[in-house]
């Protein structure tokens, strides 16, 4: 017998049920906590003393987190999900309809399934606390919500609320969920429990009635309170899920006819077919695929860093930055931000002067978009002082250098400040370029060098990418990735050499979109294979972001190391010798208004190019495939020289580093779909055509022979 998920506890006639799945973190739904639920209900509803009740969490700071998601990995067939939802569906309708009333008393994240329980509820409360969050993220791993939430939440909140919730899978805080009708009410979280009491009893008392249904503006009910108004609601919300999207997702069209269905007959309807898309969606790809990129992040933040056994991570409670320019301030924005004090350094008053700015405007743009108080905004900014000397940095036990790109400049600034710090104090390196190792030369103590290769803008790209040597100590590997996870990042750990993974794996695929520019493809066209393959911008487009000197200076750097493979394109010599440098100069391949925004192609680019204004075109499938092909094989050869320890690194890098399309899992998981050997045909087959850039790497060819895979077939991925 499992220790049970739910208790009960009588005060007068109301049942208070505590949820607290035993040994679990979080609290989380399953075919075991729907039976007890049952169970519960038979009793409370038997017991005529009984006249309503009150859910809450046993947990601190989650009330349920959502449904169990390795329960979905049993399922085989469309059939067994759709029985799963179904049965949700059933759970959900007894406490919506019991004759006992049920207030749900939410403090923490009110996620997925436990928000499905919250809206079957009669009445919710939540807790006025920054934890108290609640949301529908089922899209997020290629699903539709299943236990009722396409059906009761536009009841709840109004059809446009609810698609919007759905469809972006957002965090609605407590405020903004009393605001849109979500709750019916906030209270302190001291007072959670008594007034969830004392409402359940004015339910029972029948003083009292969930609110359960949004009040509608005009523009509101014209919309939605008619079949007419709804039906341009729906096609709107297609339209845009589209455009977005390019149809990558399918569960976002079928969360809308999910949604719509509910409006179109009967209840049951409505709740058949969300069962059944349900079913459908949690066979597809785009799902496996999102489902494996939920287990790979949460396997990484349990991961260490070290290999075998791992020393504890040592506390930093404070972190010195040297260099407070555009990277400088970005890595003291983000640590205020998670309340840790920062000391800065740089040549010039003025330049400290810059960079705290520069923290100022990433907290005050937070603080625009509600994320944080004024009072936060005060407290966080005040972590950040600065110092043209090294004033402050005799306790610091963790300083991330982020100066200009040169190796004497690292140099220097490693040799000033090891007389300064402490003998224990982390050397952290934010170089993009420059092999670890190289800085660590000459330092007194090379085993507390590392790297930190944070990604611009650093405040709103998740990965980190922690470069160890081999002479970095263990220790001081665990605590930097502990320390960057505090930081908010998702961390990988890789070792030490050119490009490290990232931009490894970046070069090929840059430098292929340059040489279609070379031989003749139109800027728009590439740009338009790449959005359609799943990157969120295109590869020419990028290098305007990037700005074209950074990409030529990296690709310089690329090619000295690995050759002919990784040369750059002509394109981007001639263009970036023009003068040209992308959006920063508001010249690069596409045009900018004086105010930096993006506008089309700028055709006198292309006199710059080899082939003039002489447009070529390429076979589609050579389109789609030459830029990715190229990439996955560099991530496959990173592999096989242990630059990553593991596809599921690998995979993550790629994803949160460079935003390779998430709805195929990574580079890794796209050979798995593939199959290594149609991979390695396909290169092959490009290889004939550009010779010694496509020849499949050696783990590749073996793996093609061996008929091997990544990762299991079936079963949990990581
Ligand atoms: P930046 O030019 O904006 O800032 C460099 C700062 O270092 C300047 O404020 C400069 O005054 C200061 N500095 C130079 N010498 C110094 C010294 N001896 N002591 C103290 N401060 C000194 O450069 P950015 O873009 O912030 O790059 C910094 C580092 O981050 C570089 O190693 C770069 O390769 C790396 N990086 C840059 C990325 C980007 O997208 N810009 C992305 C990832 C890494």
């Amino acid at each position: 017998m499992t220790a049970a998920a739910l208790s009960l506890e009588l005060q007068g006639s109301i049942a208070i049920i505590t949820i607290d799945l035993p040994n679990e973190p979080v609290n989380k739904f399953s075919a075991l906590v729907i039976a007890e639920f049952d169970a519960m209900l038979n009793a409370i509803e038997g017991n005529s003393a009984v006249r309503a009740a009150v859910l809450i969490s046993g947990k601190p700071d989650v009330f349920i987190a959502g449904a169990d998601i390795d329960a979905f990995l049993e399922f085989k067939s469309a059939g067994d999900a759709e029985t799963a939802s179904a049965s949700g569906h059933r759970m959900m309708a007894r406490l919506e309809n019991s004759r006992v009333p049920v207030v749900a008393a939410i403090h923490g994240a009110c996620l997925g399934a436990g928000l499905e329980t919250a809206l079957a509820c009669a009445y919710r409360i939540a807790s006025d606390h920054p934890k108290t969050v609640l949301a529908l993220p089922e899209t997020q791993l290629g699903l539709i919500p299943g236990a009722g939430g396409t059906q009761r939440l536009p009841k709840v909140v109004g059809l446009q609320v609810a698609l919007d919730m759905i469809l972006t899978a957002k965090n609605v805080r407590a405020k903004k969920a009393l605001q849109s009708g979500l709750v019916d009410e906030l209270v302190h979280p001291s007072i959670l429990r008594e007034i969830a009491i004392a409402r359940a009893n004015a339910l029972a008392a029948g003083t009292l009635r969930g609110r359960n249904r949004k009040k509608l503006g005009l523009m509101g009910s014209l919309l939605e309170g008619n079949a007419l108004g709804r039906a341009i609601v729906f096609r709107q919300a297609r339209k845009m899920t589209l455009k977005k999207t390019r149809g990558s997702y399918p569960a976002l069209p079928a969360a809308i006819s999910a949604v719509e269905a509910g409006y179109q007959g009967p209840a049951t309807r409505g709740y058949a077919t969300e069962a059944r898309l349900f079913g459908e969606m949690a066979m597809t790809a785009v799902s496996r695929e999102l489902i494996f990129l939920f287990f790979a992040t949460t396997s990484l933040k349990k991961d260490s860093g070290v290999v075998g056994a791992s020393p504890a991570p040592l506390p930093i409670a404070q972190v010195g930055v040297l260099g407070t320019g555009f990277m400088g301030a970005g890595i003291a924005a983000v640590a205020a931000m998670q309340g840790i004090p920062v000391r800065f350094k740089d040549m010039k008053h003025e330049q400290v002067g810059r960079g705290i700015a520069a923290v100022r405007a990433v907290l005050q743009d937070r603080l625009k978009k509600k994320q944080i108080t004024r009072q936060q905004f005060d407290d966080q900014l005040s972590l950040v002082s600065g110092t043209i000397d090294y004033t402050g940095f005799g306790n610091v036990p963790l300083v991330i250098e982020a100066v200009f790109e040169d190796l004497a400049v690292k140099h220097q600034v490693l040799a000033e400040i090891e007389t300064v710090l402490p003998r224990s104090a982390i050397f952290a390196s934010n170089t993009s370029t420059i092999p670890i190792a190289q800085i660590a030369e000459g330092a007194p103590h090379p085993e507390n060098v590392i790297g930190m290769h944070f990604f611009s803008p650093v405040q709103k790209m998740p990965l980190l990418e922690v470069i160890v040597t081999p002479r970095t100590a263990p220790e001081v590997t665990a605590t930097t990735v502990a320390f960057g996870r505090k930081l908010g990042k998702t961390v990988i750990v890789v070792n030490d050499a050119p490009g490290f993974y990232v931009n490894r794996i970046l070069a090929p695929y840059i430098n292929e979109a340059g040489r279609m520019l070379d031989e003749g493809v139109a800027i728009e066209v590439i740009d338009r294979a790449m959005l359609e393959f799943g990157f969120p911008v295109g590869p020419i487009t990028l290098l305007d972001e990037v700005g074209l000197d950074i990409a030529g200076k990296s690709g310089a750097i690329m090619s000295k190391a690995f050759g002919d493979r990784l040369q750059p394109s002509a394109s981007l010599g001639q263009v970036l010798a023009s003068g040209r440098l992308g959006r920063k100069s508001k010249r690069g391949f596409y045009l900018y208004d004086a105010a930096g925004k993006k506008g089309g192609v700028d055709e006198s680019v292309y006199a710059l190019l080899p082939t003039g204004t002489r447009r070529t075109e390429l076979a589609a499938d050579e389109m789609r495939h030459r830029c990715p092909l190229a990439m996955v094989n560099e991530a496959v050869r990173c592999l096989e020289e242990k630059i990553i320890r593991s596809p599921r690194d690998g995979d993550i890098g790629a994803v949160f580093g460079i935003g390779f399309p998430p709805f195929r899992g990574g580079p890794f998981r796209t050979v798995d779909f593939v199959g290594a050997s149609e991979v390695v045909r396909q290169l092959e087959a490009m290889n004939a055509k550009h010779p010694g850039r496509f020849m499949p790497c050696d783990l590749l060819v073996s793996m093609a022979r061996d008929g091997k895979r990544f990762y299991p077939a079936t079963g949990k991925p990581v």
